[in-house]
C-alpha cells in the first residue's frame, strides 16, 4: 500500500511541477506581449480569490453520506450503538479535510452500489475491493489498504486448504469478493449470508464447513472464538477502495487529494495500526 501511495503522490508533484511550468511560461509571453500585462495579472488573481471563496462555501455547508455496512471489523462495526472502525475514521479524516460533515448509513453490502446509484449516499466505504465489475458501475478513489480471501474452518476440520473443499458447504457474505471466489470452486455449494457474524456462527455450529472471508475481519472473529482456525492460503489479492457515482467525478478527485495528503502525513497508516497493530 505505501509504494502505491508513493507512486501517487510522486504523480500528484509532478502534475503540480508541470503546471508550475506552463503557467511560468504564459506569464512571461503575457509580460512580454503586452503593456497590460499588470491589469491582467491583477484581473486573474482576483478570479482565483473568488473561485477560493466559492469552493469553500460548498464545502463548508457540504454533507457527505458515507455508505458502509457494519458487519466487517476492524473496517466496520458497532461498538454499542456507534458505528466504528477504520472505514470510519479515513471516512471522518476525508470530512475534516474537505470540510465537510460526515454521516454513516448502514445497510446491507450488496445494497451500497444501488445507494450510489440512486444518491442515497455519497460514497462507499466498506472494505470493498475494487473489481472489473464494480468499476463499470462506480469509480473507485485511489486505494488505501490491501486484503485477501482466506478461509476460516472450525477447529478440528478435515479441510486444511482449498484442494478440500470439494462436497462441503462454504459461507459467504451476499454479493462480496469472497462470494464471487466461493461460487467459482467446483463442487462446493455456497450459503450466502447478509452478515459475516451469521456466516461465523454457523460453522462453529457446523451447519457449514467453512467462510470465506477477508483477511482482517477473518483475524477479527477468529480472536474471539478459539474454535475458529484461519487457513494459512490467500485465495486472492484485493484493494480496498471508495467508491463514488460516476457521475460526481469533482467528489472523486476531492476524496483522491484528501487521500493523498493523509497518506503523506501519516494519518492513514496511524488509523490503520490503531485497528490493526503490527504483530
Ligand atoms: N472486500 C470484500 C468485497 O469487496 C468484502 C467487503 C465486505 N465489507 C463489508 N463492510 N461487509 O466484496
Amino acid at each position: 500500500m505505501k509504494k502505491k501511495m508513493l507512486a501517487l503522490s510522486m504523480a500528484v508533484l509532478m502534475a503540480a511541477s508541470l503546471a508550475g511550468c506552463s503557467s511560468g511560461t504564459k506569464e512571461a509571453e503575457t509580460t512580454a506581449a503586452a503593456s497590460e500585462a499588470g491589469t491582467e495579472a491583477a484581473e486573474s488573481k482576483e478570479e482565483t480569490k473568488a473561485d477560493a471563496a466559492e469552493e469553500e462555501k460548498t464545502a463548508e455547508g457540504g454533507s457527505l453520506v458515507v455508505g458502509t455496512n457494519a458487519t466487517f471489523p476492524p473496517y466496520e462495526y458497532y461498538e454499542g450503538d456507534e458505528i466504528v472502525g477504520i472505514d470510519v475514521e479515513i471516512a471522518q479524516a476525508i470530512g475534516e479535510k474537505l470540510g465537510m460533515e460526515v454521516t454513516v448509513e448502514d445497510m446491507e453490502f450488496d445494497a451500497l452500489i444501488p445507494a450510489l446509484a440512486s444518491n442515497k449516499v455519497d460514497i462507499v466505504a466498506a472494505g470493498m475491493t475494487v473489481t472489473p465489475e464494480r468499476e463499470k458501475s462506480v469509480n473507485f478513489t485511489d486505494s488505501y489498504a490491501t486484503a485477501a480471501q482466506v478461509i476460516i474452518v472450525k477447529k478440528g476440520s478435515d479441510i486444511a486448504s482449498s484442494e478440500d473443499l470439494e462436497g462441503k458447504i462454504l459461507g459467504v457474505q451476499l454479493g462480496t469478493t469472497g462470494d464471487g471466489l466461493a461460487s467459482e470452486i467446483e463442487g462446493a455449494q455456497v450459503e450466502r449470508f447478509n452478515k459475516y457474524f451469521e456466516a461465523i456462527q454457523s460453522v462453529l455450529q457446523g451447519k457449514i464447513d467453512a467462510v470465506v472471508i477477508d483477511s482482517a475481519p477473518a483475524k477479527a472473529f477468529a480472536e474471539k472464538d478459539e474454535n475458529l482456525v484461519i487457513l494459512d492460503e490467500a485465495l486472492s489479492s484485493e484493494d480496498y477502495a471508495m467508491a463514488i457515482n460516476k457521475d460526481n467525478t469533482e467528489l472523486l478527485d476531492k476524496v483522491n487529494a484528501a487521500i493523498a495528503e493523509l497518506d503523506e502525513e501519516g494519518t492513514l497508516d496511524e488509523i490503520i495500526d490503531k485497528y490493526i497493530p503490527a504483530e
